[in-house]
C-alpha cells in the first residue's frame, strides 16, 4: 500500500529520492514553488505525512485540524515554527533534520565573520562602482581574528562546530554563555563555560546558535548590547527573532558593535528599507546557512526516514528533541 505524502515546497531532492521509498507516494505544490497555508491545508487533509518549511507555521489550530496525520516530517532542524507540546498532545510525531547541516551552517557564520572582519562589502562596492583606483596601504585595512575570544550562545551541535573551526583556523578562544548543558563536553579544542560578567567582559565576536525559545527571543537587544564591554563582531546564524535589529543598528551607531553579519533576519526578507542594509559594516545573507546541494539532499533522506519510520510504527530516527 502506498501512503500520499505531501511536501510543501518544490524541493527536487525528494523527487530524486523518490524510487527509493516505493511504499511512499510524493506530491507536492502545483501552483507555485511554496505551497500557501490554504494549500497546505488542503493536501495535508488528503496526506497520511507531510513535509513542512521552517516558515510553515504549525500550530493548535493546524494540529486540531489535522489529527489523522501520522508524521510531521520538518525541512529543518530548528522547529520553533511547530508547536510540539500541542503536537504531543495529538500524539503526532514530529522529525527536524540534525546534524548533517551542521558544517555548511557553521561555514556560513564563518563566512559572515570574515566577511566584516575584512571589509568585503566596502572593497566590492568600490571595485564594483569603478572607484578602485590603485593599491592603497590603508584604506580597506579590516582585522586579525587570530586569537580573539568568541562568545558563543547555543553550544550545541552547530555552535561547537564553529567554534571548533574558530579554534583551528585562528587559535581562538572560546568562551561559552552559561549553560549548565555545555559544561565537560568532549571536544577536540579548549573551551570555558564562563559566567555572564566574564562573557560580558571579554568578548570580541559574539556567535548565537541556540534554538528560538521565549528565553532566547530577542536576547540580542540594547541591554546586552550595553553589557558588553569591548566592541564585538555579532554573527546570527540561529534565527533572526533573537536579535533587535532596531538595537543593532544603534549599536553600530554607537560603535558598541563594530559589525553586524545575519543569516537571519525578522521578518524573512528583511524590509529593503532597512537602515541597516545601507551600511557597509553590515552582511545579510537570505537564510542561506543549510543551501548546498549535498545538505540539502540529506536533509531530504532525513525528512523520508522520519515518514517511513512513522508509517511503520517505528520510532522516528531524528525526532525533534526539545531542550
Ligand atoms: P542544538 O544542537 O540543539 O544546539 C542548540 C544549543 O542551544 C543547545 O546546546 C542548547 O542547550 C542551547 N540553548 C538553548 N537555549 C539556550 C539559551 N537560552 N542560552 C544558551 N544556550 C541555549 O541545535 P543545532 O543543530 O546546533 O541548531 C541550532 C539552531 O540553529 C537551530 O535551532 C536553528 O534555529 C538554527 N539553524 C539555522 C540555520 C540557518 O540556515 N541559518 C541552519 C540550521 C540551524 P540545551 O541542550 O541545554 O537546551
Ligand atoms: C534552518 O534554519 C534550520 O533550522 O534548519
Amino acid at each position: 500500500m502506498k501512503h500520499r505524502v505531501y511536501i510543501n515546497a518544490s524541493i527536487n531532492a525528494f523527487r530524486e529520492l523518490q524510487s527509493l521509498y516505493p511504499s511512499l507516494d510524493l506530491h507536492f505544490p502545483l501552483e507555485s514553488e511554496q505551497g500557501t497555508p490554504e494549500e497546505l491545508s488542503r493536501e495535508a487533509m488528503k496526506s497520511s505525512a507531510i513535509v513542512t518549511l521552517l516558515s510553515d507555521t504549525i500550530n493548535r489550530d493546524f494540529l486540531e485540524k489535522h489529527s489523522h496525520l501520522k508524521v510531521i516530517a520538518n525541512f529543518a532542524v530548528g522547529f520553533n515554527n511547530i508547536d510540539t507540546d500541542c503536537a504531543k498532545d495529538f500524539g503526532i510525531p514530529i522529525g527536524n533534520t540534525p546534524n548533517t547541516l551542521t558544517h555548511s551552517t557553521a561555514e556560513t557564520a564563518l563566512t559572515l565573520l570574515l566577511m566584516l572582519s575584512r571589509k568585503t562589502n566596502f572593497s566590492q562596492r568600490l571595485v564594483k562602482g569603478g572607484h578602485w583606483k590603485k593599491w592603497e596601504p590603508e584604506l580597506f585595512n579590516g582585522c586579525d581574528l587570530r586569537g580573539k575570544n568568541f562568545g558563543i550562545i547555543g553550544f550545541g551541535r552547530i555552535g561547537r562546530e564553529f567554534s571548533r573551526m574558530a579554534y583551528h583556523l585562528w587559535g581562538a578562544n572560546i568562551l561559552v554563555y552559561p549553560r549548565s548543558s555545555a559544561q565537560d563536553l568532549k571536544t577536540d579544542f579548549p573551551y570555558k563555560v564562563v559566567s555572564e560578567e566574564e562573557f560580558y567582559l571579554n568578548i570580541d565576536v559574539l556567535s548565537l546558535h541556540c534554538p528560538l525559545t521565549p528565553e532566547t527571543k530577542s536576547l540580542i537587544n540594547k541591554e546586552f548590547i550595553d553589557n558588553m564591554k569591548r566592541p564585538f563582531f555579532f554573527i546570527n546564524t540561529a534565527r533572526g527573532q533573537c536579535h533587535n535589529e532596531g538595537d543593532l543598528y544603534n549599536g553600530l551607531r554607537s560603535n558598541q558593535i563594530l559589525g553586524v553579519g545575519l543569516d537571519v533576519t525578522d521578518p524573512e526578507p528583511m524590509d529593503k528599507e532597512s537602515p541597516l542594509l545601507q551600511r557597509d559594516d553590515v552582511v545579510v545573507l537570505p537564510h542561506i546557512g543549510s543551501a548546498t546541494d549535498r545538505t540539502r539532499k540529506e536533509m531530504a533522506k532525513q525528512c523520508l526516514e522520519n515518514i517511513q519510520a512513522a508509517l511503520e510504527s517505528k520510532p522516528l530516527p531524528f525526532p525533534c528533541l526539545k531542550s
